[in-house]
């Protein structure tokens, strides 16, 4: 059994080809064709998967209910406040019981220990939802939403990080690097990629001839760029240091003056949700934008990986 828990994880072509499902089912939902999912899709029908959420979300949320009722299953989202988890029943508990119970759990969770404890004791695949390391799930989306902006399959591209250093930037880092594309990350001083990030991106670096570029130079990293990306300054669970960060981050604003130095037909990308001192409006909503693009993409990435970790059990040989 496998479970999705970060890129890291996955071979080039492993990732390669959650991307390229993403796309797959992206056409058959949008053809709409409701005799042929009914034909061919419903390969989850009768069976539950739970979503164990201990933070907000609105897209995970959404991509990962849609992804699971499009192959006939029903989602069960599991908030914090409706388990007994963390209040009258212990991680291992909840994880055991679960996981006699459903197909997959998707979880969504503070620490990234706690992805793995999921993983150590479920009975069916786990599904990372967003731990403090990991987003897989945006990654997916995020290549997803380059090759259909600007195909790198067939273009060198650069893509420019400018903002925190935790679980987007990780995942997104490495993806971009997997398939080819050049990765510029800018975080302000005392902000630093994770080591085993970075020990990561070397290996690929190494590997297939891409770059990695590490500063707390925003210009730099943007600096003929084809794809900027940002996230939320302050991500859940930090708002105690709200005010710490965002002084740390002054001058790390997405907005034209530093997008002036990328390429002229540069995208910029954002996870959502989206803070005015990431990104101004003026980006943010701008010509160059496909944060809406990038966001809807996130329901084909849900899709992707239902298919892959559990209807086909993480058996990517399997997969046409
Ligand atoms: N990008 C993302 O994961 O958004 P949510 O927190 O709304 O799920
Ligand atoms: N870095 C953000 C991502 C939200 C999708 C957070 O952890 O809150």
């Amino acid at each position: 059994m496998r479970h999705l828990i970060s890129i890291k994880d996955l071979t080039d072509k492993e990732f390669e080809t959650l991307v390229d499902r993403a796309e797959h089912y992206k056409k058959i939902f949008k053809a709409g064709d409701a005799s042929e999912i009914q034909k061919n899709h419903l390969k989850l029908l009768g069976k539950t998967v739970a979503l164990i959420f201990s933070k907000r979300s609105t897209r995970t949320r959404i991509s990962t209910e849609g992804a699971v009722a499009f192959f006939g299953a029903q989602p069960m989202f599991l908030g914090k406040d409706d388990i007994q988890l963390g209040v009258n029943e212990s991680f291992y508990d909840t994880t055991k019981v679960v996981s006699s119970m459903v197909s997959c759990i998707f979880a969504r969770v503070n620490r990234h220990s706690e992805i793995q404890d999921l993983a150590a004791h479920s009975s069916v695949p786990i599904i990372n939802a967003l731990c403090d390391m990991y987003h897989p799930l945006q990654a997916i989306c995020d290549l997803l939403t380059i090759k259909e902006k600007l195909d790198y399959t067939e273009n060198k591209l650069k893509l420019a990080w400018v903002g925190d250093a935790n679980n987007v930037m990780n995942d997104t880092a490495i993806a971009c690097l997997k398939l080819g594309i050049d990765v510029a990350i800018a975080t302000p001083p005392g902000i630093e990629a994770d080591a085993s990030i970075v020990d990561a991106a070397l290996a690929i670096t190494e590997r297939n001839g891409t770059k990695i570029t590490l500063t707390h130079d925003s210009v730099e990293a943007v600096t003929d760029a084809d794809i900027i990306v940002t996230d939320t300054f302050v991500s859940m669970g930090e708002e105690f240091a709200k005010v710490a960060k965002l002084k740390q981050f002054e001058g790390f604003q997405v907005n034209s003056e530093l997008c002036s130095h990328a390429k002229p037909n540069f995208k910029f990308m954002h996870c959502l949700p989206r803070h005015t001192g990431d990104v101004s409006d003026e980006v943010f909503y701008g010509e160059h934008s496909i944060v809406f693009e990038e966001a809807e993409n996130r329901l084909y990435a849900a899709m992707a990986a239902v298919d892959v970790f559990v209807i086909n059990k993480g058996d990517f040989e399997a997969i046409p």
